[in-house]
């Protein structure tokens, strides 16, 4: 993990060479042993040309699926990232950006929750890992994954890396979770088009033709009107 003296010294290493730094601190929050969490918005002020920050909703509120994130930069930059994002994903979906809106105000207790999970979890996987023979795993400052260290497997004598792929097991439920996904997949048939009471949902529509669903207001899906608009609104979000 990058401590404040580093940073700064990265900042000032890009600043001098007219080098863009983009720092993501997505996992600012999930931060292990006492350790401080450095922010490169600190020198936005000092360093408007140099330093981007970026962040999600993915990782602190477990909201990898709404697809949001915001970043800090230069005007100049948020407007050219605006021109490839309107082009690309169109917009971030009104029903992410309410959920958003609904985590960051909200209490910190989810978050605390996850911390205290992610610390025992990281306190029982490392060292069990370490348990095996040729695995060496270091605990890690930060975010919720290990990055276990495996060469003992690999060179003369031991096994190749695309057999140590192969021989990595499927995880538990992918096909179930596979077949879920398939189902998502799908296209909404018109007559699932209905709202509880039987009338069309407002902001949605049918095209008959191909069976396709069409969110024509996408500003009200909060709504939820029908079991087939969250369908959509979940479908849009993913
Ligand atoms: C460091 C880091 N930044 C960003 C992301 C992705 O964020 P998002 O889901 O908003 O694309 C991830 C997700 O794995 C990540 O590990």
């Amino acid at each position: 993990m990058v401590n404040e003296t580093e940073l700064r010294r990265i900042v000032e290493w890009c600043a001098a060479r007219d080098v863009f730094l983009m720092f993501d601190e997505t996992y600012e929050f999930f931060i292990y042993d006492g350790r401080k969490h450095a922010s490169a918005a600190k020198w936005f002020e000092s360093f408007p040309e140099t330093v981007i920050v970026v962040n999600s909703m993915s990782k602190t509120f477990a909201m990898t699926g709404w697809r949001l994130g915001w970043a800090i930069a230069h005007p100049d930059i948020v407007d050219a990232a605006g021109k490839i994002q309107s082009h690309s994903t169109s917009n971030p979906s009104s029903i992410s950006q309410a959920a958003a809106l609904e985590a960051l105000r909200g209490a910190d207790d989810e978050v605390k929750r996850m911390y205290d999970a992610y610390t025992e979890r990281r306190a029982w996987l490392v060292p069990a890992i370490n348990a095996i023979d040729g695995f060496r795993c270091t605990d890690p400052d930060g975010a919720f994954y290990v990055f276990p260290e495996i060469k003992a497997f690999f060179g003369r004598g031991g096994i190749r890396r695309l057999e140590f792929i192969r021989a990595i097991p499927p995880r538990r439920g992918a096909r179930r979770r596979r077949a879920r996904h398939r189902l998502r997949q799908r296209r909404l048939h018109p007559d699932e088009l209905r709202n509880i009471d039987g009338s069309p949902p407002r902001g949605v529509k049918a095209d008959r033709g191909s069976g396709q669903a069409l969110v024509v207001r996408s500003a009200r899906c909060a709504d939820h009107r029908s079991i087939a608009h969250r369908a959509l609104c979940t479908a849009h979000s993913e």
